[in-house]
C-alpha cells in the first residue's frame, strides 16, 4: 500500500530549471497535480482523468486532506498534504508535476476566515509555489466573462488570472458558470409548493454542472493546444425559472404556477446572474460530448423531485 504523504516541511530546495529541463526532455506521460483534490470538483476531475486512461502513478493529488485519497494512493497516486495557508507546504506538494489544476478556494463555507479574506494572495502563493517546483502549465477554475462579469465574485478571479498571465508559464483559464446544481433546488421547491415568482425578463443562465466542468478540466490537463487560453465553461442552453417549472410539472406531473413578478416583488428574487447568457460551446469542442441539458439533470433527479410533492 502506498502512504499517503503529510509531505516534509523542509523538503530540500531543487532548481526549479532542472526540474522543468528534465520533464521538457522526456517523452514519459506528463505528471498531473489536481489541488484540492478531496473537494466535490477536484474529486470528479480526478475520476475523469482515470477515465481518460491517465495512470494512477502519473497523478499528484494534493489536499489538506490526503487521507480522503487513500483509494487513489493505494493505487499508486501520490497523495499529499497541500494548504495554500501553509506556503511551505506548497513547494513539496508540487514537486515532480508538470500541469497543475488549481481549484480556485471556496470561500463560503470554508473553515478559514483567511481564505475569503486573502484568496488571491494565497492562489498567488500556490503559483509562484508551483512555479518554483518546475511546472510548466497551470489550468486554473476561474468565473464566467472574469474579464467583464459585474458580479463581485468575478473580482478575486480576474486578479488571479492576471497573475497566471504573468507567472512565466504557461496557462489555461477555465472560467465555469454557475453550477446547475441550482436548478435542482429550485425545481425542488417549486414542485413542493405548486407555484414560482419569476422576473418577467428573465433572459436565462447556461447553468452547467460540476460534471461538464471536470470533463473540460480533464480534457485541458491531458490535451495539447491549450496553452495561454481561456475558456467559457458553460452549458449548453440559457435556462430561465419559468424554463425549470415547465420542466419540473412535466416531469412530476405536478401543476406548477408561474407568476410574473410585479416590480415591487423583483427585488425580493434572486438577483438575474451578471454574464449569465454567456453561451459556448467549450465543454463540447473539449470534451467531444454535448454539455447536460436541464431537462437531462432534472429527469436524473426525478426521485428527488417526486419526493418533494406535496411537501
Ligand atoms: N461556479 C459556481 O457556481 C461555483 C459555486 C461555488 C464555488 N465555486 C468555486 O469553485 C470551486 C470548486 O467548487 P466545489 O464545488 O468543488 O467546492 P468545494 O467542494 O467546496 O471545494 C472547495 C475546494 O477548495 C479547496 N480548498 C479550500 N481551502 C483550501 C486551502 N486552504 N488550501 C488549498 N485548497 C483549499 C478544497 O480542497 P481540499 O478540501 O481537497 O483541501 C476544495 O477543492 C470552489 O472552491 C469555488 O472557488 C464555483
Amino acid at each position: 500500500m502506498m502512504p499517503v504523504a503529510r509531505t516534509s516541511r523542509t523538503f530540500a530546495f531543487a532548481s526549479a530549471a532542472m526540474l522543468a529541463v528534465s520533464a521538457c526532455t522526456s517523452d514519459r506521460a506528463p505528471t498531473i497535480i489536481v489541488s484540492g483534490a478531496s473537494g466535490q470538483l477536484g474529486g470528479l476531475v480526478v475520476e475523469e482523468l482515470l477515465a481518460r486512461g491517465v495512470e494512477h502513478a502519473d497523478l499528484i493529488l494534493v489536499s489538506r486532506t490526503p487521507e480522503e485519497l487513500e483509494r487513489y494512493a493505494e493505487m499508486g497516486a501520490s497523495a499529499r498534504f497541500g494548504d495554500f495557508t501553509e506556503p511551505e507546504s506548497l513547494r513539496a506538494a508540487y514537486e515532480g508535476g508538470d500541469k497543475l489544476l488549481i481549484i480556485s478556494l471556496n470561500t463560503r463555507g470554508n473553515p478559514n476566515p483567511r481564505v475569503a479574506a486573502e484568496r488571491v494572495a494565497l492562489q498567488r502563493t500556490a503559483i509562484e509555489a508551483a512555479v518554483a517546483a518546475g511546472v510548466q502549465h497551470i489550468v486554473y477554475t476561474s468565473f464566467v466573462d472574469a474579464e467583464n462579469n459585474t458580479s463581485p465574485i468575478a473580482v478575486d478571479h480576474r486578479a488571479t488570472e492576471a497573475d497566471l498571465r504573468e507567472s512565466g508559464v504557461a496557462w489555461t483559464s477555465l472560467r465555469n458558470q454557475w453550477y446547475a446544481d441550482r436548478i435542482i433546488g429550485e425545481a425542488t421547491q417549486m414542485v413542493a409548493t405548486g407555484r414560482v415568482l419569476v422576473h418577467p425578463n428573465d433572459p436565462g443562465t447556461a447553468f452547467v454542472t460540476r460534471e461538464d466542468c471536470a470533463a473540460a478540466a480533464a480534457a485541458v490537463l491531458t490535451t495539447t493546444g491549450h496553452e495561454n487560453r481561456v475558456y467559457e465553461i458553460t452549458g449548453p442552453e440559457l435556462v430561465r425559472t419559468r424554463d425549470v417549472a415547465a420542466l419540473a410539472a412535466e416531469i412530476t406531473g405536478v401543476d406548477i404556477e408561474v407568476v410574473d413578478a410585479t416590480p415591487d416583488e423583483i427585488a425580493s428574487l434572486p438577483e438575474i446572474p451578471p454574464s449569465g447568457t454567456v453561451l459556448s460551446t467549450a465543454v463540447a469542442d473539449l470534451t467531444g460530448r454535448p454539455g447536460t441539458t436541464a431537462r437531462q439533470l432534472l429527469e436524473a433527479s426525478r426521485d428527488a423531485l417526486m419526493a418533494a410533492r406535496g411537501r
